[in-house]
């Protein structure tokens, strides 16, 4: 099931791209910033503000090492070290978004207190207890064994240390339409609703903390995050396939009849 997944994903020659992508803009690559990547390398509901959106629910800091979990093109483990002095460690299954990752950070002068590792979200090649706060962002999607998955968070979290998530659930609307922007047809796709996802948050021993349906404020500003993916000068394409518009698309009307919904949380590891 993996291979599927990675296989959505995989695109050779990425980093590349972007950098060519960049230079076409008039961005001087030798002094590459964070903010100059927002638009293509935020590869999740509402980008660059869905990101700010979910760091203001945590209050991260300098002192914090983080995790991001299927870090992608590390967009947001940039942001992340970059906003707040934070340490970050990115994780992700697919190989080319891992070398992109290195490639950005490292041109953006963040390689210091950012580093990437190829790996799978449900064996996490790291310590119990390591990190201050385990990050996800549009991932479980593609997680057929969540019982792995939440147990892997809650033994690399810290006691005390918070799991900060953004994630679709399965609405009481049916199958949503694919294509999706995580997944082309059910095989790719694990999604669970709402209240299995509390149960296995539960189940691996975190206690919610907040707990937000974000759905209706994704639908809000859906038409116009969809004419910038039209008109394209936005560069997530790159990252996500040349189709991501019609899968932005379905992922929006799947939302809008109640096939999927939106959850934003934070959990805490006691004690
Ligand atoms: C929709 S992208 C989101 C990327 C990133 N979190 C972001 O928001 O920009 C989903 C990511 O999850 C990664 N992924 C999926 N399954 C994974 C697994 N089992 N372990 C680690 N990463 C995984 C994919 O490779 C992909 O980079």
């Amino acid at each position: 099931m993996t291979n599927k997944i990675v296989d959505h994903y995989e695109k050779p020659g990425m980093g590349k791209a972007i950098l060519n992508a960049l230079i076409m803009q008039g961005i001087d690559i030798k002094k590459l910033k964070p903010e100059n990547l927002y638009s293509l390398d935020q590869f999740h509901t509402r980008g660059i503000v869905g990101t700010k959106d979910q760091a203001s629910l945590t209050e991260p800091n300098e002192t914090m090492h983080i995790l991001d979990i299927g870090c992608g093109i590390g967009g947001s483990a940039r942001y992340l070290a970059w906003t707040y002095g934070c340490r970050v460690t990115g994780i992700d299954i697919t190989k080319s978004f891992i070398e992109t990752a290195k490639l950005l950070t490292k041109k953006c002068s963040l390689d210091h207190v950012i580093d990437f590792k190829k790996g799978d979200a449900t064996d996490l090649p790291f310590d119990n207890d390591k990190f201050d706060m385990v990050w996800c962002q549009n991932v479980s999607m593609n997680i057929e064994r969540k019982d792995l998955f939440y147990k892997e968070v809650a033994r690399a979290l810290k006691p005390n240390g918070r799991f900060s998530s953004s994630e679709y659930a399965l609405g009481r609307g049916g199958s949503p339409y694919y294509p999706l922007p995580w997944a082309r047809g059910t095989q790719e796709s694990f999604l669970i609703s709402q209240e299995e996802m509390r149960l296995y948050t539960e189940g691996s021993g975190l206690e919610i903390i907040d707990w937000i349906d974000k759905s209706k404020q994704i639908l809000a500003v859906a038409p116009r995050a969809l004419k910038i993916l039209e008109d394209d000068d936005a560069g997530l394409q790159l990252v996500a396939g040349e189709d991501i518009a019609t899968r932005v698309s379905n992922s929006t009307k799947s939302m809008l009849h109640g096939h999927i919904e939106n959850i934003m949380m934070v959990a805490k590891k006691p004690l």
